[in-house]
């Protein structure tokens, strides 16, 4: 079997087939969610959460993405992977492309995914001249978590809304294939998943995105300490670890997760 593409998670998009998207850090659990029919891997810095036991992703380092990108990679056939670039690897254009190189050679990883909007412009369009797919991640970005004074909801009011917006098209116009937007209200996912032609992928962004992310960890119920409101345990009224990805799957495919009770106003 071969491993999707961006062109074919392009094409989910193009023909309204929802994206199933969880994140990976190993390669028993990769297997177990590529055999279950998840369409891409976040291979996330919320491993330093839920791995490593920090109380934030800031103490990541490139070692670790490479690292665990690799497992996730030996351990898949046919999901796509997109790797996270680490807080403070990509303070420069050279820093980034050397960075993002690493997570593709030596982590095994089909596209990268930093945090931010417009002041990441320089960064995006080095890797994309580079031909490195690149993710955008906009809303809550959790490696400004100090900045913004805790995991908040983001885009609430017009202002914040229409700069994430803003931000949006301007990362599409730099070229980046694919983009997450964290905890935000479900109409402002909504508008930017119809406004933009690349795939949009939501956590806490309402259920009109074009695809959904969790944790693993959250969604099978295992990850300690608060539960944002859009986590979904699939493991609930399951009995194995494949039903409840399956689970996960079918929920996301149907637009029958988030529901309401997930999503913010
Ligand atoms: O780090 C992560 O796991 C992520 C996803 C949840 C979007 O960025």
């Amino acid at each position: 079997m071969s491993r999707l593409t961006i062109d074919d998670i392009q094409a989910m998009k193009l023909q309204g087939e929802k994206i199933a998207v969880l994140t990976a850090y190993d390669a028993s659990f990769a297997t177990l969610l590529d055999d279950n029919g998840v369409d891409a891997f976040i291979v996330g810095d919320s491993l330093g959460m839920v791995i490593q036991g920090h109380d934030s992703t800031l103490p990541v380092c490139m070692d670790d993405m490479v690292y665990h990108s690799a497992n996730v990679v030996r351990g898949s056939k046919r999901t796509f992977v997109i790797t996270d670039l680490p807080y403070q690897s990509y303070t420069t254009p050279e820093q980034t492309l050397n960075n993002a190189n690493r997570l593709i050679k030596e982590g095994g990883a089909q596209m990268v995914k930093l945090e931010g909007g417009q002041q990441q412009l320089d960064n995006v369009t080095i890797l994309v001249a580079n031909n490195i797919p690149v993710c955008g991640h906009l809303g809550l970005e959790p490696q400004s978590v100090n900045e913004l004074g805790g995991y908040k909801v983001q885009g609430r009011d017009e202002e914040s809304a229409a700069r994430i917006l803003k931000d949006a098209q301007a990362l599409q116009e730099a070229g980046i294939q694919l983009l997450v937007l964290e905890c935000i209200p479900s109409s402002l996912g909504k508008l930017i998943s119809k406004t933009l032609t690349i795939p949009i992928i939501g956590i806490g962004a309402g259920v009109d995105c074009d695809g959904q992310v969790l944790v693993t960890y959250d969604m099978l119920g295992i990850s300690q300490g608060h539960k944002a409101k859009f986590v979904k345990n699939f493991l609930d009224d399951k009995n194995s670890i494949d039903a409840a990805v399956r689970a996960f799957v079918d929920a996301v495919k149907q637009s029958e997760y988030p529901a309401p009770e997930h999503s913010y106003q």
